[in-house]
């Protein structure tokens, strides 16, 4: 899995690991999460890669031959631009599609051949609320239309796929407690109106997200696939 050195991407390890899972955990850095996780007795495999530079298909492979198989595909890294679309430079565009969607399916494609291998695989790709919302208060453009492309992705493995034993998800949090949203929660003038329009009345907590994504990786999710499976609280209800 992508991004499992903090956030979402470690309570989904910490949360795979418990269940059984053997995992490995890629990004510029994982170390400090693996010690930790191998402390609390739970033997994490850390690769460090930078997706933004690094070939996704190598990351697959890599995992593959030491793991001794591939099972769960689960791609979690994330990087974001909080910018209007006026003042977004085309690189900064670019730096966001890339490690949220190309990265996705450049990671899926790699791995679908070894789950086809074996008739068993779980794709879990993470979307988001801006999925179907056009983004939060501050204007975050790219991600917003990389974590819509991201549910086109989804429907389109999950039926390419499907034959292959390959159950292809979105999983999208709301908002969710982690460095990523840590410049919002800090202003009170976005965290107080965001968290008044969340029907459960406070921000999701990582390990609350992982719980779902265990099941999506596992045999819970046999007649799911080409779903957005939202945890947010409520927030779209509202
Ligand atoms: N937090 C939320 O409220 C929220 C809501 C909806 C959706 N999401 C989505 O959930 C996912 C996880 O978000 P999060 O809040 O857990 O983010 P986070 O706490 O900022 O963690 C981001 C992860 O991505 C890794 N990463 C970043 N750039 C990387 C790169 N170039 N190469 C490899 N790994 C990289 C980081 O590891 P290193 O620094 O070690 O590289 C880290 O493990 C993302 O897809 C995000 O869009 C989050």
């Amino acid at each position: 899995m992508t991004g499992g050195s903090r956030g979402i991407g470690r309570a989904i390890a910490e949360a795979l690991l418990r269940k059984g899972f053997r995992v490995a955990i890629a990004s510029r850095n994982p170390e400090e999460a693996a010690e930790a996780l191998k402390r609390e007795g739970l033997p994490v495999l850390a690769l460090k890669s930078d997706l933004e530079a690094d070939d996704p298909a190598g990351l697959v492979e890599e995992a593959h031959r030491a793991l001794g198989g591939l099972h769960a595909l689960v791609h979690a890294a994330a990087v974001n631009v909080r910018k209007p679309a006026l003042e977004l430079s085309y690189e900064e565009w670019r730096r966001v599609l890339y490690l949220h969607l190309d990265v996705a399916f450049l990671l899926a494609q790699a791995a679908a051949p070894r789950m086809a291998e074996a008739g068993w695989g779980r794709i879990l790709f993470l979307g988001s609320v801006t999925t179907f919302t056009g983004g939060g208060p501050v204007p975050i453009p790219a991600y917003t239309t990389a974590k819509t492309a991201l549910l086109g992705l989804t429907r389109a493995l999950a039926k390419e796929w499907a034959p292959l034993g390959i159950r292809v998800n979105l999983l999208c949090p709301g908002y969710v407690e982690t460095e990523f949203t840590l410049p919002v929660r800090q202003n009170p003038e976005l965290y107080g109106p965001i968290t008044a329009r969340i029907p459960l009345g406070r921000w999701a907590k990582p390990e609350e997200i992982a719980r779902v994504a265990v099941a999506l990786c596992g045999e819970e999710a046999e007649y799911l696939t080409g779903q957005a499976v939202v945890v947010d609280g409520g927030f779209l209800a509202y």
